[in-house]
């Protein structure tokens, strides 16, 4: 039974992720594949947004928004650069983060690992390996020591779900990228196995699931063990899977393979993360993509809608109360962005209006960053960030997000969670 106290108020936020923003993590199992050659990544993160400098800069950006939350990694590599050595230096870091947060009013939401994990680990063969679960539990309680007793939610993982949702979205080719980038990091490092937690073989995707799995119970018990009364859970990549006529086995059997194991896993968690950007819709042949709509950047078609889906689907799934930890458009179109984003809240209330429990909303993202393989090319943020002198300009979304949050926060502030 959970003795978690889950936050008294809806957290409205954003998420954001270390290696997406910082920048110089240079010991990070990313930043590996981001330089060898041949690489699947676009670009490499480099200088990142400048966050590890930037982020009062950047604390201050999301308090004007009217934020209550703040969701933000701890990013291992940076804590424990060679296993079993601490640097105090970046915890340092977390640490003024963490009192910047609360003095601002913004809950904290931590990120025990958002796919990225030290070098030392990938090499000695990731998640799979035997010691990892005992590895990611020890750096969890490094955390929690320094920061623990002032964080609002844990999240152990970030979509550990998500190589298996590629598998059916990734064409050949690019599980073919895939692969001669982690043979070139098993040159490059003179390794056998070379793992990460999001750039995985295809025929590995089960055992590097399996590795996720136990380091999440590990890291659960030990972030309990420290705080039992901390909310604690993980957060999954759900697509709002939609049947339409004759099309409800396939939706069936792609819930079984996406979710099914991560429902089960999660039984024992305080809530779920709930990671939505899409909808998928099955008929009886198989996906059917939507023709004529509005579609992001990346060619997707728009669907504000799909939130409300993934988070009740995840609930009646799981019983459990949901965060919304990502939702998100990937636009240069800022107009899109500033339509999407009150049609998906839109969406949420009626979802909360029947019963959904739903803890909090965190926009994907703050500032337009690094996106993964596509580098920067992508632009989810809600403040333009200036790629030559890192300047930050918020678009005319965040002022439609803020008087989103106002409308239903309204006044005075409360306090923030801890
Ligand atoms: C991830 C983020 C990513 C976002 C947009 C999620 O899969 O957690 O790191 O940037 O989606 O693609």
């Amino acid at each position: 039974m959970t003795t978690a106290h889950l936050p008294s108020a809806f957290l409205w936020g954003a998420a954001t992720a270390g290696h997406q923003n910082d920048g110089g993590d240079t010991m990070s199992d990313t930043t590996f594949l981001e330089n060898v050659e041949p690489t699947v990544f676009r670009e490499a993160a480099g200088v990142g947004c400048g966050t590890w400098e930037r982020w009062p800069e950047d604390l201050d950006l999301a308090a004007e928004m009217g934020f209550s939350a703040f969701r933000f990694s701890v990013e291992w590599a940076r804590v424990e650069p060679e296993r079993g050595v601490i640097d105090r230096s970046a915890l340092d870091r977390y640490d003024a983060m963490v009192d910047r947060c609360l003095a601002l009013g913004m809950s904290p939401v931590v990120t025990f690992s958002h796919f990225t994990a030290p070098h030392w680990f990938a090499c000695r063969g990731g998640w799979p390996h035997a010691d990892a679960p005992a590895d990611f539990a020890a750096f969890c309680e490094v955390v929690m020591d320094r920061i623990g007793d002032r964080v609002a939610m844990a999240v152990t993982l970030n979509e550990p779900n998500l190589p298996r949702i590629l598998e059916a979205v990734l064409p050949a080719q690019a599980w073919g990228g895939i692969a001669a980038t982690l043979d070139a990091a098993d040159r490059a490092a003179g390794v056998e196995r070379y793992r990460a937690g999001n750039v995985v073989r295809r025929e590995e995707l089960d055992l590097v699931e399996a590795g996720f799995e136990r380091a999440h119970i590990a890291a659960r018990d030990a972030i309990r063990a420290r705080r039992p009364e901390l909310p604690v859970g993980m957060s999954l990549a759900v697509m709002d899977e939609v049947a339409l006529p004759g099309g409800e086995a396939r939706r069936e059997a792609i819930i079984d393979v996406r979710y099914a194991r991560w429902y089960r896993l999660v039984e024992g968690d305080d809530f779920l993360g709930v990671q939505n950007y899409e909808r998928a819709q099955y008929g009886p042949e198989g996906v059917v993509v939507p023709e004529g709509g509005e579609t992001n950047e990346m060619g997707s078609p728009v669907e504000p809608e799909s939130l409300a889906g993934a988070v009740r689907m995840c609930h009646a799934a799981t019983g459990l109360p949901i965060l919304v930890s990502e939702h998100g458009l990937a636009t240069a179109d800022d107009d899109q962005r500033a339509r999407f984003i009150p049609a998906a809240l839109e969406g949420l209330d009626k979802a909360m209006a029947d019963g959904v429990p739903v803890l909090g909303y965190l926009h994907w993202t703050l500032l337009d960053d690094f996106e993964w393989i596509a580098g920067y090319s992508a632009h989810f943020g809600l403040v333009e960030v200036d790629r030559e002198t890192l300047e930050r300009r918020p678009k005319p979304s965040s002022r439609v997000y803020a008087a989103e949050i106002r409308a239903r926060r309204g006044a005075p502030a409360e306090q923030p969670v801890r």
